[in-house]
């Protein structure tokens, strides 16, 4: 292939789906009158580009199609599990494979085994996922963000902000003491700091630390073929490497992994967990035969099973992967150049609009981030979602407001969903909102219920628009 410098889909198109168009006061009168407000009420069938999730939206090839036909729903040790224990051990270099309904459900697993909650563990990571911040809590533990100081620079052009400090870790163990500590978790990448990678390097030296204390060093581990791109395109020494070979390094580094499928592995639906230990499997699979399911199953279906298999290993597809990173990369060079504040450099999953710095004006308890998702939709239809105040919900103790690091909007990208000129669309739906963004009205609540409220929170715009 010649050289070329727009991202080549490495795929043609087997099945179609009608996108919705809709009109602006259609639009205008679903999202204030239907949806009272929250992008989530809005139905699918009238959003044109649902940029909401990059999990469990991508699209399934021929080839895992074909898998789902050929599932095999045996209850227990199916071919199909035969099949995904083998292409899991092969990959993962883990001789123990547990799959699960879904991430959350692999983490309700991992934490409950390995959390004593008489002890109030502490579980330090780099910015756990909201799920695994939740079972780390029901657990009885508590997380503590250990990210590096880069991840707090949306400018810079570090290539690893989504590695931890190890110096931050340290502190946080010895601060914790060692037997408080049952587990450190590095997300790879870092969903919570805009989708960032996370280095070899860093990888390798994190495990050092942990091995140090004999402390367990397991990856949430969703997109960790995106992480394996960036790390052979940005870290020294790994050009020559291909995808699966550092896939297997990485993993080498760690006591385990719990994955949600419904990123990298290219499935709708499903989770996994990888292990060395056979203690801790055993342990793990009596707790998934109790809330998975049998421990060759784990709520899932044989025919799920069958095409996760297959997905694993074309998540791996370089030709694929370089599409994909491609295709976040493009979105986020075309903003940026229109002048909208982004997150720098893009990520893997998304791109995470800057509000913070493109609304400065707006108070944060006005709700910026809201405002311009909303006229994200208004203006076409697309669907994005705030991280920022609303998302970082309140402080159970003192009820007040959590401050969100930023105020971000994240576009996150199905896999094999969109095209190019797809993408061109939402670029100049999300300008044009940029353009007009100092008339944009503040949001107040009208309905907060009391956790994770984001999902079903209701909203009305504010007349009182500025600071003053
Ligand atoms: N860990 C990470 C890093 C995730 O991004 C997610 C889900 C999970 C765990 C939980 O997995 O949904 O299969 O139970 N992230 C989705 C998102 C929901 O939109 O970022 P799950």
């Amino acid at each position: 292939m010649p050289e070329i410098s727009y991202p080549f889909e490495p795929f043609k198109i087997k099945a179609v789906e009608k996108v919705p168009i809709t009109k602006r006061e259609e639009r205008e009168k679903i999202l204030w009158k239907y949806a009272k407000g929250n992008i989530f009420n809005v139905p699918a069938r009238k959003i044109t580009i649902d940029l909401l999730t990059d999990s469990g939206t991508g699209a399934m090839s021929d080839e895992q199609w074909a898998a789902i036909m050929r599932g095999d729903e045996s209850y227990a040790s199916s071919k199909s599990w035969e099949e995904l224990n083998r292409t899991a051990q092969k990959i993962f270099g883990m001789p123990y494979v547990l799959p699960a309904h879904q991430g959350r459900g692999a983490e309700h697993l991992v934490l409950t085994v390995l959390l004593e909650s008489d002890k109030r563990p502490v579980v330090p990571g780099n910015g756990h996922f909201d799920t695994t911040s939740g079972h780390i809590q029901w657990a009885g533990g508590v997380g503590v963000d250990c990210i590096c100081d880069e991840a707090l620079d949306p400018e810079s052009d570090s290539p690893f902000k989504g590695d931890i400090d190890p110096d931050k870790l340290t502190r946080a163990i010895e601060d914790a003491g060692i037997d408080n500590v049952p587990l450190v978790i590095l997300t790879i990448t870092a969903n919570t700091a805009a989708g960032q990678p996370v280095s070899m390097n860093c990888i390798r030296e994190i495990s050092k630390v942990c091995k140090g204390y004999e402390i367990p060093l397991f990856f949430d581990a969703a997109r960790f073929s995106e992480n394996a791109y960036f790390i052979k395109t940005r870290e020294e020494g790994y050009r020559e490497k291909s995808i699966p070979e550092i896939v297997l390094e990485m993993f080498s580094y760690v006591d385990g992994a719990m994955m949600s499928s419904k990123k990298d592995g290219l499935v709708n639906i499903g989770g996994l967990i990888v292990c060395r230990d056979e203690e801790l499997y055993r342990k793990l699979a009596t707790m998934a035969t109790l809330f998975e399911g049998f421990p060759t199953y784990g709520g899932q279906a044989g025919r799920d099973i069958a095409a996760l298999a297959v997905g694993l290993r074309e998540g791996m597809d370089e030709h694929y992967l370089t599409w994909r990173i491609g295709q976040t990369r493009y979105l986020g060079a075309r903003l940026r150049k229109a002048g909208v504040p982004i997150f720098w450099p893009t990520g893997g999953h998304a791109v995470y609009l800057n509000i913070t710095k493109a609304m400065p004006d707006m108070p944060r308890k006005l709700y910026p981030g809201i405002a311009f998702q909303n006229a994200v939709y208004i203006e076409g239809g697309v669907r994005v979602c705030e991280i920022g105040t609303i998302l970082a919900g309140r402080d159970p103790e003192t009820g007040k407001e959590r401050t969100a690091r930023f105020e971000f909007v994240r576009m996150a990208i199905p896999r094999r969903v969109y095209t190019q000129t797809q993408m061109d669309y939402v670029v100049d739906t999300v300008t044009a909102v940029y353009e007009k963004r100092d008339e944009l009205k503040g949001i107040r609540l009208t309905y907060e219920p009391p956790v994770l409220r984001h999902f079903t929170a209701e909203y009305a715009e504010v007349e009182l628009v500025r600071n003053n």
